[in-house]
């Protein structure tokens, strides 16, 4: 079966992009190019990465415009054959609907509440519910726009697996792996395990893997191979 893990190449730098997914790719699903890389390497970034091998890519570019320029922005990278692109489900159904069709072939992947917003941030931007009850709602629009995956906490894979129809995946950041001692900015956490256990199909993991880049190839090689060994 193919790793549950999409790894974050949260790096600027391509050369050491491509070393990650070298040593990494037999315990990899995925990987999750975002903002950072792509607007530093663009498109030509995104194929020096699968020139390494024929890996999935998760485009993590959420787009948020209008419907007309959402589909025209999906389209220019529809050629990259990403495996999943990232819009915001708050951009509403047309925009969802708008990028499914520039995409057909992409799973468009629904991103619903930042979950670096508090409930107050969340109450003042003006969410008729809580986190929790956003989540759900907006999972459902986007489904029902066309939207193949949700982006969610990990705290919200439950119930919202309870409102989408079992051929959409989920994904989830915000995991930590049990033994991980890295003291950083992740709040609310679950185990990568938990989160699979509770419907998640993809868990996002950077730093627990990336930070043995420092010890060397190896070492993140083994630390990505231990983690994808805990979950099956
Ligand atoms: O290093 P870490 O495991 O925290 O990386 C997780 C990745 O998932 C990062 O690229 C981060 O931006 C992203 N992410 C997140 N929490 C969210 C949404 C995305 O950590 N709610």
């Amino acid at each position: 079966m193919k790793s549950p893990i999409i790894l974050a190449l949260d790096t600027p730098q391509l050369d050491v992009a491509k070393r990650w997914v070298d040593c990494t790719q037999e315990s990899i699903g995925a990987y999750k190019l975002g903002l950072e890389f792509f607007l530093t390497h663009g498109s030509e970034g995104v194929k020096q990465i699968q020139a390494v091998s024929d890996v999935d890519i998760f485009l993590d570019l959420k787009l948020h415009d209008i419907p007309n320029t959402v589909g025209k922005a999906a389209l220019q990278v529809a050629s990259l054959s990403p495996k999943f692109l990232t819009v915001h489900a708050a951009g509403g159904q047309a925009m969802i609907k708008s990028a499914v069709i520039s995409c057909p072939d992409v799973a468009i992947t629904a991103v619903t509440v930042l979950t670096s917003l508090s409930e107050n941030d969340v109450q003042e931007i003006g969410f008729k519910g809580n986190s929790l009850e956003s989540a759900v709602d907006l999972a459902r629009l986007a489904v029902q726009a066309g939207a193949k995956a949700i982006v969610c906490s990990p705290l919200e894979i439950s119930a919202i697996s309870e409102v989408i129809p079992q051929h959409v995946r989920i994904i989830t950041p915000g995991v930590r792996p049990s033994d991980e001692t890295l003291n950083d900015d992740q709040n609310r956490v679950m185990t990568p395990k938990q989160a699979i256990d509770r419907g998640a199909h993809y868990v996002v993991i950077g730093r627990p893997i990336t930070r043995f880049w420092e010890t060397g190839a190896d070492a993140m090689r083994d630390r990505a191979r231990t983690l994808v060994e805990e979950l099956s």
